[in-house]
């Protein structure tokens, strides 16, 4: 466990305990693992580093509503086949020539099919790619919560058996079984099937000190006080009842914007400016606004007027005293 921590440690990673020890479990059981949790927490950035980490490709199939076989598994690639039969034309007419009737051509053409559908005109998706891979790969399924549900019944058979049967080409047997970490936004059910093949990890906001880290590590412009102050704001924020709470990857556009701006404190000013970095709907700004300029601190209860607080509005460390 604390090895995958520190080897996703080293892809500037930050695990918590539970992450690093679904990793270790999902490797060592061979089963896939189903991440779940809102936006923006660092599921689909999991799988990247993780194949980082093990020097693996990731092959990727992002899902969404229609994804279907074809685009998930593979296509026989009709242009290609085409072309061929284009520049193979004499030959065809060789073997097609002398044919006494239209059913003999056909039959003497259906004998040579196998040469048009073969691996050559195959073009493997990236369910396909994954099984047929002289390497052990990290498949990467993106929001299957996108996809429908026969598309999961689909899925549920390649992960449970690692093989898939083309009909033309017989049956595909994975050489290496893949990683696999599916995620999901939780926008609908998944299907008890799915669930119990998989390992499941909900991963939720970090803590203050391990989002704090992530800041750290990937905005490392921001200076330390500033980079905890705003954090501890981001942090007060998701204790708000909002339409959609700021995650991780909007603190770190907001730590790149404080960075562009050369801001020194969260002053009103800086404030005004720049929320809507971290939230995205009007409600929700009006809403962070009207508390900052109240001078409230926003996981108390929205109140009009507080009498133990200075009126004029807020100051920037007022977010920092726990
Ligand atoms: N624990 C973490 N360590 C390092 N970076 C993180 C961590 N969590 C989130 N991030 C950063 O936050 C950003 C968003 O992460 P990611 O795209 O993986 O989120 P997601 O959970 O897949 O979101 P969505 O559901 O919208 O696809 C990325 O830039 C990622 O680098
Ligand atoms: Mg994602």
């Amino acid at each position: 466990m604390a090895d995958v921590r520190d080897l996703l440690g080293r892809q500037n990673y930050i695990a918590s305990d539970e992450i690093s020890t679904a990793i270790f479990l999902a490797e060592r059981l061979g089963k896939p693992l189903l991440a779940e949790g809102p936006a923006g927490v660092g599921k689909t950035e999991l799988a990247k580093a993780w194949a980082a980490a093990q020097g693996r490709e990731l092959i990727r199939l992002q899902c969404y509503e229609g994804l279907d076989e074809t685009k998930a598994l593979y296509e026989w690639e009709y242009a290609k086949q085409l072309l061929y039969t284009q520049l193979l034309r004499e030959k065809l007419s060789d073997l097609l020539g002398d044919a006494q009737s239209l059913r003999e051509a056909a039959d003497r053409l259906a004998s040579q099919e196998d040469v048009f559908f073969s691996e050559r005109f195959l073009l493997p998706r990236p369910l396909l790619r994954a099984i047929m891979s002289d390497k052990p790969v990290v498949l990467l399924i993106d929001e299957i919560d996108r996809a429908d549900a026969e598309f999961e019944a689909f899925l549920l058979e390649v992960l449970s058996d690692f093989q898939v049967s083309v009909p033309e080409l017989g049956t595909l047997k994975a050489k290496h079984v893949p990683t696999v970490i599916l995620t999901s936004n939780n926008t609908r059910e998944l299907s008890e099937a799915l669930k119990r093949r998989c390992l499941y990890i909900h991963i939720d906001y970090p803590d203050l000190e391990a989002e704090l880290r992530v800041v750290q590590l990937k905005v490392p412009g921001l200076a330390p006080k500033l980079a905890r102050e705003a954090v501890a704001l981001v942090q007060r924020l998701r204790t708000l009842d909002l339409k959609k709470h700021p995650s991780v990857s909007e603190t770190l556009d907001w730590a790149r914007a404080l960075v562009e701006l050369n801001a020194r404190q969260l002053d009103k000013a800086t404030l005004d400016t720049t929320l809507n970095v971290l939230l995205k709907y009007e409600s929700d700004l009006q809403r962070a606004r009207r508390l900052l300029q109240q001078g409230d601190r926003p996981d108390r209860p929205d109140r009009p007027d507080r009498p133990d607080r200075p009126r004029g509005g807020y100051r920037g460390s007022d977010w920092t005293n726990n």
